[in-house]
């Protein structure tokens, strides 16, 4: 009797918990987010369209309240530019004249900051520069710098990690004779790849989790629990030429990123935030902080199997092969002349990025032993000058990282905790990474373009919103 009842239980005792097992194993690998495979194709964000009138570029961009399912059919509150999620990608070529008008169609005022641009200060879209909910904006200024990869972000002071991390992010993309003429993958989402990395908190089912800190936020800033590529979870690129061009933004919070290749491969870093090197630069792992931007190509001909591109040692993105490998471009020898600023030893401007003790608060972050007030100058620049300026990260103790951000100019990094920078650190920024005791001497230079009152801070979205930030006035 007994044996005849267990065999007759035994069969769906077997099937129900092979059904679960396998649920179980399902729910692990996605929250782990490192599954082996990948199954989405990369979405690549559109080109902003424009009409050209009157010998001037006019875009036009919704800042949109929305939903977007970063799992299939889950969706989430979710902010976007134009869509819903992220934004399109805006490409200038070097002189356009360009008018860009921002409807915020959110239900709180917010700004739009073109991160790394040279421009005068009325289009900037920093902190002054504020859109009323239901109001519209025109950012008017004319394309001054070299072909480069910058960004778009909001910048509302005490606002601006709650609306990044609600989705608003795109990319822009400079062009210039240089960049024509380089025989570089220059195919906009076929062999020339936006990768805006980031990261969320996804709830078991996938959904965004609403924006909120606590301790630890206000300490190392918002560190998701899920990567993200173009707000996809392990998505896959197919690489059809001989090589391949990732432009790399790290457009999170504050998380440091790590980027590898899983076969332990060597790529190529090619450009910096402001533009390319000189010479394209063999790695195999490169750091990216929140804020900046790092060009790469791949060589895919060389490869015999699909490989990942890892972030922090974590497969994100899939890079498939294609059977027939076109053989189309080359690594050029020499990719940028750039003209290096000598320094003579003088510093203009000192900048200590240290804790605070506030009144109610135990700890803040501050620069030069103050928070950032919208009314207070901390220092006039004169307008087309080289500016050299110190920047110390003195919080020390094992405590945080700082990547220090300055607007309105692509600098050089001169020194480096007292010597000369590596390769990584040549070329031009507009974010530099500062671990605890790190210090370095930048070459800050104005274009005639720049003028009137911007920002520097920290580029932990938390930080900044907390008061880690100055203002300087060129004039
Ligand atoms: Cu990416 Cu002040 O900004
Ligand atoms: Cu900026
Ligand atoms: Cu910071």
């Amino acid at each position: 009797m007994q044996n005849a009842n267990l065999k007759k239980y035994f069969f769906p005792i077997t099937i129900i918990s092979t059904i679960v097992l396998t649920i179980g194993l399902l729910l692990l690998a996605f929250n782990l987010g490192d599954s082996d495979f990948s199954n989405s194709k990369l979405i690549i964000p559109e080109i902003l369209e424009y009409k050209e009138e009157a010998g001037i570029k006019k875009y036009e961009i919704d800042v949109n309240k929305t939903n977007y399912e970063f799992v299939e059919g889950v969706a989430s509150k979710t902010y976007g530019f134009s869509g819903e999620i992220l934004g399109p990608t805006i490409r200038f070529d070097k002189g356009d004249k360009v008018e860009i008008k921002v409807n915020n169609n959110l239900d709180e005022k917010t700004t739009t900051h073109w991160h790394g641009a040279l421009l005068p200060d009325h289009a900037d879209g920093g902190v002054h520069n504020i859109i009323p909910a239901g109001e519209e904006w025109v950012a008017k200024f004319e394309i001054v710098q070299e072909a480069a990869t910058l960004w778009y972000h909001p910048h509302q002071h005490e606002e601006t990690a709650r609306q990044v991390y609600n989705g608003l992010g795109g990319m822009i993309i400079i062009d210039d004779e240089n960049s024509k003429d380089l025989e570089l993958p220059d195919q906009y989402g076929v062999d020339d790849f936006p990768i805006i990395i980031q990261s969320k908190n996804l709830d078991d089912n996938g959904k965004l989790r609403p924006y909120k800190i606590g301790h630890h936020e206000e300490v190392h800033g918002l560190e998701g629990n899920t990567v993200m590529i173009n707000a996809q979870i392990d998505p896959y690129i197919d690489a059809q030429t001989n090589l391949i061009r990732l432009r790399v933004l790290n457009a999170s919070n504050s998380d440091l990123y790590e980027i590898s290749l899983s076969n332990s491969d060597e790529f190529y870093v090619i450009a910096s935030d402001g533009g390319f090197y000189e010479k394209p630069i063999k790695v195999s792992e490169l750091e990216i902080s929140t804020g900046k931007r790092f060009e790469i190509l791949l060589n895919i001909e060389d490869l015999n199997e699909d490989i990942w591109l890892n972030v922090n040692n974590e497969p994100e993105l899939e890079i498939r092969k294609a059977k027939d490998i076109e053989d189309k471009y080359k690594i050029p020898n020499t990719l940028n002349e750039i003209n290096e600023y000598l320094y003579g030893g003088q510093i203009d401007f000192e900048i200590i990025m240290e804790f605070l003790r506030g009144p109610r608060q135990s700890m803040l972050y501050g620069i030069n032993g103050k928070l950032f007030d919208m009314n207070r100058i901390d220092l006039e620049v004169p307008a087309e000058s080289v500016q050299y300026w110190k920047i110390s990260n003195e919080v020390g103790g094992g405590s945080p990282f700082h990547p220090f951000h300055i607007h309105a100019t692509q600098f050089q990094i001169v020194e480096f905790n007292g010597e000369s920078p590596n390769e990584l650190m040549q070329g031009y920024h507009d974010t530099i990474f500062l671990r605890p005791n790190d210090e370095a001497i930048l070459a800050v230079p104005f274009h005639p373009v720049v003028k009137g009152v911007y920002m520097y801070h920290c580029h932990i979205l938390e930080h900044e919103d907390a008061g880690m930030m100055g203002q300087f006035e060129v004039r």
